[in-house]
């Protein structure tokens, strides 16, 4: 699956999200090595500190489903601009999807922009420090 492809899936995942108080949808389609696509949405409840966000519930449902190893996730918002994942999820897609995660960023034009997981954490806690 290319980028572009794997990037309008984040896209379709939106209309998944449930983003019930900021009205703001997420939508993430993470690939597995497998050629296996995930799609996540924010979901978000009363106690807002409870929310999750799109791309952790794309994660999370992969696990859970036996998936161990990832090429890359593909993000998408209602903004215009490309929608970053944020420093909690940042940390989960190092820990859970490996350093050698692709992460593509989707703007409203349908332009693609893309990093690799280790820029957007830099000096990252990880499991090293736990052997
Ligand atoms: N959100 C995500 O789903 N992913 C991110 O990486 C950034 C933020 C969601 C969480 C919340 O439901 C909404 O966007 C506004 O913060």
């Amino acid at each position: 699956m290319d980028d572009l492809s794997l990037g309008k899936l984040a896209v379709e995942a939106k209309s998944k999200a449930m983003p019930t108080y900021s009205k703001f949808h997420v939508g993430a389609a993470l690939l597995a090595e497998d050629g296996k696509v995930y799609n996540g949405g924010n979901i978000e409840t009363s106690s807002y500190s409870l929310t999750i966000c799109a791309e952790r519930t794309a994660v999370f449902q992969a696990i859970i489903e036996g998936q161990r190893k990832f090429k890359s996730i593909a993000i998408a918002s209602d903004a215009e601009d490309y929608c970053p994942p944020c420093g909690a999820c940042r940390q989960v897609l190092l820990d859970l999807c490996g350093k050698d995660l692709d992460v593509i960023l989707i703007n409203a034009k349908e332009e693609i922009i893309k990093y690799k997981i280790t820029e957007l954490i830099p000096h990252s806690f990880g499991e090293d420090f736990l052997k």
